[in-house]
């Protein structure tokens, strides 16, 4: 991790941690056969991806699409050094989670009472209280714990969240254990200048807690954003390969920042990220072609900048 508050420097490694099994096969209606999620989640794997939000551990009811979580943790093929992480909402998820063996879980509350009464039908302190049996469980069991909180830089229903509210609970993260705190961008509501305000809020009152951020591209500046985490020293981003995504339970949410074009974006940067970017691409494709419709991927639609063009077979203008 660079030091918080500075920078993060030219080369240096940013992980890129892919949440579309997660945060984009949730919201679609039909299902995915599960060999086919475990094909593509094996795809990421060659493409170099290190760190995959693979599934979620919630009530099948509330989200049908994931209800063979176990059974994708189950098919795919880990390398070493890997880090598979499942969302969970509740002390049921972690025990679920723990038996299919996973190495991480990303706790889900938000930073909104509307927002975490409507996806968890709970208090947000009642999802924290919750928490402490959920860390010291994943503890026991040597799992990382992953402080997610949703709707971070804005909700759908309520408006501001204010940046002393993602601290706050932040600092109850840090208090319980959680490696991390990742803040999700729910709904797409956040900009440079609220980044940079909830980093620096989380900085002041929960100092040395890493920080995750993820964005939704909902408004079209989420790359602008990743570009405010770097030159304020944060070195880990959620991405959703083609830009799937989506949380189910609020208004208007769409896709994540694409996979591709974060690690395109990364790597023109002078930063590390470990993933192939044609790979990466083709697992995007692959992703494409199972669901039937495009994905909002920009580096799936033009390619790589580099990518040269016959000229004998593009028209000549006249006159
Ligand atoms: N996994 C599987 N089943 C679960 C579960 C879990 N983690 N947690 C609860 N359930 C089941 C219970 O066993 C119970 O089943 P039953 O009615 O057959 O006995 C049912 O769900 C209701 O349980 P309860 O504890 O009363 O939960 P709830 O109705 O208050 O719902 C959640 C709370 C959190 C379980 C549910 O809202 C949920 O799973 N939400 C998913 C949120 C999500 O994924 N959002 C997108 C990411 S931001
Ligand atoms: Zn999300």
């Amino acid at each position: 991790m660079a030091n918080p508050g500075t920078p993060a420097p030219h080369g240096s490694p940013i992980t890129v941690c892919e949440v579309g099994p997660r945060d984009g096969f949730q919201n679609e209606k039909t299902f995915i056969p599960t060999a086919r999620k475990i094909e593509i989640v094996n795809a990421m794997f060659v493409a170099g991806v290190r760190h995959i939000q693979v599934t979620s551990f919630v009530s099948p009811r509330a989200v049908p699409q994931l209800v063979d979580a176990a059974e994708v943790i189950a098919g795919i093929n880990r390398p070493d050094g890997s880090t598979v992480s499942a969302l969970i909402p509740n002390l049921k998820g972690a025990e679920r989670a723990a038996a299919a063996g996973v190495d991480a879980v990303h706790t889900v509350v938000s930073a909104s009472e509307t927002h975490n009464l409507k996806n968890v039908n709970r208090s947000i302190d009642q999802s924290l209280r919750d928490f402490e049996a959920v860390t010291t469980l994943m503890h026991r069991d040597g799992i990382v714990v992953e402080g997610g909180m949703a709707t971070a830089f804005g909700c759908p229903f309520e408006g501001i969240v204010p940046p002393e509210q993602v601290a706050r609970i932040a600092k109850r993260y840090q208090d319980l254990g959680a490696k991390r705190v990742s803040l999700g961008d729910t709904t797409g509501m956040a900009t440079p200048a609220t980044v940079k305000a909830a980093i620096q809020a989380i900085r002041a009152e929960a100092p040395g807690v890493e920080i995750c951020l993820h964005f939704h591209n909902t408004r079209g500046v989420g790359l602008a954003c990743v570009m405010t985490g770097l030159s304020e020293g944060v070195t880990y981003y959620d991405a959703s390969i083609g830009g799937l995504g989506g949380c189910p339970f609020a208004a208007g949410a769409t896709g994540n920042i694409c996979t591709e074009d974060l690690v395109y974006l990364l790597q023109e940067s002078g930063y590390q990220t470990g993933i192939d970017l044609a790979a990466i691409t083709e697992a995007a494709r692959m992703t494409q072609d199972t669901l039937g419709r495009d994905l909002p991927g920009q580096i799936l639609k033009a390619g790589p900048r580099l990518r040269r063009y016959d000229a004998h077979l593009t028209a000549t203008a006249e006159g």
